[in-house]
């Protein structure tokens, strides 16, 4: 029989979609799930999609594909990873490729790599973005690994990805856990974009007056602008949603308590041990912890606030500069996180490349990754997107509206943590000096912790109990 040109096991919705994918575009796909029935569903149901090979067994299912040997791994991450890999690498051979599709944690990603390296076979963690939709007609492809795997995987990878303008949407990105860090990162950025979002939303509701229905048409307005993306667009269809059970807005029938599976928590741990400042992301992740302090929450109804005045329609324009420019720090530090993990692991990401590859298929697609790419393109070592001299102008267009929506949400006691801290990021950076001089003084102060001077080399301790002078330390 002929052997299958790749195989797929874990067969919930994205490893279903993804081996039709494959099917579809005319690739030989072995099947395997732990529970068969699911294989034989997959078979019944679409089997006319293209060429399956149903196994039951691991033995099966390695035994069903041609050499070197390309197995999809779409299991729950952690422990059930580590079973499915450990069952497979034990009958699979030297030059045989294990990818996970799933959103494994980078540095079990790294573990598994060099433990299977040893054997001969390679590990490539892959981020895989787009939801179940993507999965089937075309996800945005972050694979890490080996070159060498990579060579063997780009074809079928690329064939089955996004394309926008004829480049499809996947790129060998790097090393060993160099997908699945990008693909975290993508999900702590989609954290932090839908933030702003929501934030935007809050602020025109409550202080500008607007109805999910108006605002359904506002979102819908700015997505025939510079913020044209996913998220914008489906915000749109949110909002304009009426719940048929009750006739309300669907926005006003869901629980207000934002959850999360762990990737942008997962975002904001690794920058803090890279010292990356992700403030976005990390008031993103904040801001679902806090949506979920009911009691607390409720507890605190009656704390003093300011009376919201509404109906000021000028806010919109000011919240979309707002909105655009904001976008622009959270898509800012995600990429610099990148680049800081890059050179700390020599992973030599290609944030061109990367930016390229989000253009499609991933939930945060958006028109404005093309300005990222150029700017990326142009300047391969930019220190930061915001010097970008074309997304530089932008600021000089938003700036003033960005400040009055912080201060109007200030005012109208909205909160707006990740517009704030977006534009303190900003300023932060701008600024010759930052106080962070006299912090330097406070910890010598307490715990003779030692400054550096703006006038000469070396450090110094000043004799703060004693007689104050300074003393070479
Ligand atoms: C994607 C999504 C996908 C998933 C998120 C949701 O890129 O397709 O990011 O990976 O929907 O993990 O994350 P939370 O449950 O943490 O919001």
């Amino acid at each position: 029989m002929t052997k299958a040109d790749i195989g797929v096991t874990g067969l919930a919705v994205m490893g279903s979609n993804l081996a039709r994918n494959l099917a579809r575009h005319g690739y030989r796909v072995a099947l395997h799930n732990r529970t068969t029935a699911r294989t034989q569903r997959l078979v019944e149901e679409h089997g006319d999609e293209g060429a399956f090979v149903p196994t039951v067994s691991t033995r099966e299912f390695v035994d069903a594909l041609a050499r070197p040997r390309r197995v999809i791994v779409m299991v729950k991450a952690g422990e059930p990873t580590d079973a499915v890999v450990e069952e497979l690498a034990a009958v699979m051979e030297p030059g045989d490729m294990i990818v996970d599709g799933g959103n494994a944690q980078f540095e079990d990603t790294r573990r598994r790599e060099a433990a299977l390296r040893e054997r001969g076979v390679h590990f490539v963690g892959m981020g895989v973005s787009g939801g179940e939709e993507g999965a089937l007609h075309g996800p945005s492809i972050m694979p890490g690994g080996s070159a060498e795997a990579y060579a063997a995987l780009g074809p079928l990878l690329e064939a089955i990805a996004a394309e926008v303008d004829g480049v499809p949407c996947c790129t060998h990105i790097g090393p060993d856990g160099a997908g699945h860090f990008v693909k975290m990162v993508h999900n702590g950025i989609e954290y932090a974009d839908m933030q702003l979002i929501a934030e935007s939303y809050d602020l025109l509701r409550q202080a500008a007056g607007l109805s999910p229905a108006e605002l359904a048409d506002v979102f819908r307005d700015w997505n025939t602008g510079e913020l044209e993306s996913y998220l914008i667009e489906i915000t749109a269809e949110v909002l304009g949603h009426v719940d048929p059970a009750t006739g309300r807005p669907f926005v006003d029938v869901v629980v207000d308590r934002a959850e999360q599976k762990g990737t942008g928590r997962w975002t904001v741990q690794n920058a803090l041990e890279l010292g990356v400042p992700v403030t976005g992301i990390a008031e993103a992740v904040f801001a679902r912890s806090l949506s979920g302090h009911a009691g607390q929450r409720a507890a605190a109804r009656d704390l003093p606030g300011p009376r919201i005045a509404q109906g000021d329609p000028s806010l919109v324009e000011d919240v979309r500069k707002a909105l655009y420019a904001s976008k622009i720090v959270a898509y800012a530090q995600g990429f610099d996180q990148i680049a800081a993990a890059s050179e700390l692991y020599g992973w030599n990401i290609d944030r061109a490349a990367v930016a390229t590859i989000w253009r499609g298929g991933c939930i945060i697609r958006a028109r404005f990754l093309n300005r990222i790419r150029e700017a990326y393109d142009t300047d391969p070592a930019l220190p930061s997107l915001l010097l970008d001299p074309t997304l530089a102008k932008v600021f000089t267009e938003a700036q003033r509206s960005w400040r009055r929506v912080v201060a109007t949400a200030a005012e109208t006691g909205v909160p707006t943590p990740g517009f704030s801290s977006a534009l303190a990021y900003y300023d932060a950076l701008r600024r010759e000096r930052l106080p962070a001089a006299l912090v330097q003084g406070l910890r010598d102060f307490f715990g003779a912790h030692t400054y550096e001077r703006v006038d000469r080399g070396g450090a110094f301790h000043t004799d703060w109990s004693g007689d104050r002078a300074e003393h070479s330390a």
